[in-house]
């Protein structure tokens, strides 16, 4: 799939009073923020989600990777996330919630950037990262035609990249802070897959517009399967069992 939607959206008033609605009803609810592309201090749009979406928000994402926002990609380099992550935090103290925040990166980034990148997330003890956003890069694709289309790539031919890019991340983290691998995830052999390569969680978009919303249902089945099948007492045991084998994969 490549989109080129921007962040097309009625506002936060109006996010705020669908998540006011359906506050109290089960589920993981994780707001994603962005900011506007014709913001004059994209940092206090960003400050503004999180006061305004902590108290609807399991987890807030601090999404700076989207690249339909001119610019927006910009804020990953490291003297203005290490402002835009300060502000992020004190937001988050003066909000009336405290949910964890997760920063949302790209795939397309190198081993330089990516060590910045980590670098500040442990400074600000950001809670965790969310690996990846889709790529402006056009691996695998057959169609010249298709590859010219402006916007970013997501689904199968995002996997292999951005589960790379998971397993530097966690290498460059530790083993400690919470890491969700998402891109490309189909199946529950993928979903797996980000699990040995360092995710703790697991999201998936572009899977579900082609299989339907029964997706995620038929991934965690197959996952529970897998985990009986080994006798794992959690999928836990999983984790960082690929990491040096998708590390080690250059960029
Ligand atoms: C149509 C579309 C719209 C998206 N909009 C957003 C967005 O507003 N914010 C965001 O953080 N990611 C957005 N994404 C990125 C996805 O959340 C996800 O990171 C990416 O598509 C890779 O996962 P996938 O291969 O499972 O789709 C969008 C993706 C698609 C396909």
């Amino acid at each position: 799939m490549i989109n080129r939607l921007g962040f097309n959206n009625e506002g936060h008033e109006a996010a705020e009073k669908r998540l006011a609605a359906r506050k109290g009803r089960a589920g993981i609810v994780g707001v994603n923020i962005g900011a506007n592309k014709d913001s004059a201090d994209r940092v206090s749009d960003y400050e503004r989600g999180v006061v305004r979406f902590a108290p609807f928000a399991t987890y807030l994402t601090v999404n700076i990777s989207s690249p339909n926002t001119p610019g927006l990609r910009n804020m990953q380099a490291r003297q203005q996330l290490g402002e835009l992550l300060s502000r992020v935090m004190a937001a988050r103290t003066a909000a009336s919630a405290q949910p964890p925040i997760f920063l949302k990166i790209a795939p397309d980034l190198v081993e330089a950037e990516l060590e910045d990148i980590a670098a500040e997330v442990t400074d600000k003890a950001i809670d965790g990262v969310i690996v990846s956003n889709t790529t402006i890069a056009r691996p695998g694709l057959r169609s010249a035609a298709v590859a010219g289309e402006t916007g970013g790539l997501s689904g199968k031919p995002l996997f292999e990249r951005s589960t790379i890019v998971l397993a530097k991340m966690r290498k460059l983290l530790g083993p400690d802070r919470a890491i969700i691998g998402v891109g490309g995830v189909d199946s529950a052999e993928t979903a797996l897959e980000k699990v040995r390569a360092g995710a703790d969680l697991v999201q998936l978009y572009t899977g579900m517009i082609y299989a339907g919303p029964s997706l995620p249902g038929r991934i965690l089945s197959g996952m529970i399967g897998f985990a009986d099948m080994q006798r794992l007492k959690s999928l836990r045991e999983l984790r960082d069992t690929s990491l040096d084998q998708w590390a080690s994969k250059p960029l």
